[in-house]
This record gives structure tokens, sequence and C-alpha cells, in this order.
């Protein structure tokens, strides 16, 4: 492992758990200082507590923008400088009632978008002038292969997930000569320790999902975190504007 992040103070969003959790890991082992923030303050708060590393949690709610504005007030007092935010929260609850663009609930709907999109913007509004108060920095996105799979179910997440990328875009565009990049991170079928923990994922996903990869094997949550790291470092200050899918071959563009 390099310490290629020293000296950096990043901030992860939805930290708590799976990607997130890994991504905080993998940060910290490269040598960052990392805030882990999520609606689930005690998941954030174990896993600041297990990286070590003067790595420590905050609450945000992302759909709340004074819950938002909090949680930066509070990682900006206790890291003055912040290079890096990865904005990796969703609200995946309701993604078995994201059925299809006659039947889906509004409110399913409303929730997702409330959450994986508006609540990304709260996030970019927050970030980027501390971002540029550090004389530049990195924002990443976790988007998903959903963006552009075309799938029969999931018009919600799937949608939720293109406005990502289209608000990456303007970011990228709007303050990229001012030093600031942002990409996103699509995903693939990542098994997260959670949800191998679970038990929950049926076996004909996994089957199915592999079938459609390239490599041998499902994605990890350490597979993503990777990424997540080169983005945030010095190895991806040339990478802006762009959507890097992440997926063992699963969808080749
Ligand atoms: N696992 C996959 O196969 C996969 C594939 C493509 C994209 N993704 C994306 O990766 C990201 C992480 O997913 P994961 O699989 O690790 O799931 P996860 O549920 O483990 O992680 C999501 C985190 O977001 C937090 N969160 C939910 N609502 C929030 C809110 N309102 N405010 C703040 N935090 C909130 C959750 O508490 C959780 O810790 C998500 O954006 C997801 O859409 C995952």
């Amino acid at each position: 492992m390099t310490n290629r992040l020293e000296g950096k103070g990043i901030l992860v969003i939805g930290a708590a758990s799976g990607i997130g959790a890994a991504t905080v890991k993998r940060l910290a082992n490269e040598g960052a200082r990392v805030c882990a923030a999520d609606i689930d303050i005690d998941g954030a708060r174990r896993v600041a507590a297990a990286v070590g590393g003067g790595a420590f949690a905050v609450p945000i709610d992302i759909s709340d923008e004074t819950s938002v504005d909090a949680a930066f007030t509070m990682v900006s007092s206790s890291m003055p400088k912040l290079d890096g935010v990865h904005v990796n929260a969703a609200d995946l609850r309701t993604i078995f009632q994201d059925t299809n663009a006659l039947d889906v609930d509004l409110a399913v709907f409303d929730r997702t978008i409330a959450v994986n999109l508006r609540g990304h913007l709260i996030c970019t509004r927050a970030a980027i002038p501390r971002l540029l108060a550090s004389g530049g920095g990195a924002i990443v996105y976790t988007s998903s292969g959903a963006c552009d799979m075309g799938e029969p179910e999931r018009p919600a997440y799937a949608a939720s997930k293109s406005g990502i990328n289209a608000l990456m875009r303007h970011v990228a565009s709007r303050w990229g000569k001012d030093g600031i990049t942002a990409n996103c991170i699509a995903p693939g079928f990542v098994m997260t320790p959670e949800m191998i923990a679970g038990g929950q994922v049926p076996q004909e996903w996994t089957d199915s999902s592999l079938s459609q990869m390239r490599s041998p094997r499902v994605g990890s949550a350490d597979d993503i975190a990777a990424v997540a790291a080169m983005l945030l470092s010095a190895d991806g200050t040339w990478i802006n504007g762009q959507v890097l899918h992440i997926n063992g071959g699963a969808l080749l563009r």
C-alpha cells in the first residue's frame, strides 16, 4: 500500500457499510485523514474506529440541507483542509419497490430521487466552496451501471444515477479550470460484506450477473474503493468529467 494520500483530508458520505466503509479503510491505509459520514452514525463510528489514523465520524442525512450543512461544518472544524469528497450514499431500502414506470409508487420514485440525486446536489453545494478554499480537490460520486443498462425494472434508481452523471459533468465543466475534478464510479454487481453476511442475495442474481462478466468473479467493495482512492489521489488529477464503469467487463463501452 502506498502513502499517496498522505496529508489529504477526505470526506466519505455513505460510509457506514459496503463500498463507503471499504473506501474509508482504503483511504486511511493510503495515508489520508478520513471523515466517515452516514445517516447510520453508529455504523460510521464503528468504521472510523476500526481504521484509526485520526479517522472520525459525523452524522449526515443527505436528503436534508440543514443536516448536510451541519455535517460539513463539523468536518471543517476537525479537518481544516478538505481535499476530496466521495458522495456514495444511496437509499437502497426502496429498490425492491422500484418496479416499472407504470406502477412504481410515486413516493418510492420521490424518495429515490430525494436521496440519490437531490442529496448529491446538496452535498456538491457544500463541498465546492471548501474544495476551492483548499486550492482545488476531487469529488467522486457513486453512480451505477444501471444508468446505462436499460433494465426492465428500477426506473427511479436508474434515473437518479443518470442524473448524478449529468450533475458530475456539470461540476467538472463549471469548476474544472479552478482545480476541481468530478468523476463518477459506476459499479456493476458488487457483493458487499453486508450482502454476503445478510445472505439475502438470491443465488440466481449472482449467477446471472457473473454470466454477463468477462472477469471470473463478481465485484467486491474493495474493487470500488481502489478506484475511488486513485481518483482522490494525485494519480487522478487529469481524469475529469468521466463515468468510470467498474464491472468486471459486464458492460463494454
Ligand atoms: N453493491 C452494488 O452492487 C452496487 C452497484 C452499483 C452501484 N452501487 C452504489 O454504491 C453505493 C454504495 O452502495 P452499497 O452497495 O455499499 O450499499 P450500502 O447500503 O452498504 O451503502 C449505502 C450507505 O448509504 C447510507 N445512506 C442511506 N441513506 C442515506 C442518507 N439519506 N444520508 C446519508 N447516508 C445515507 C446507508 O446508511 C449506507 O451506509 C450506492 O450509491 C449504490 O447505489 C452499488
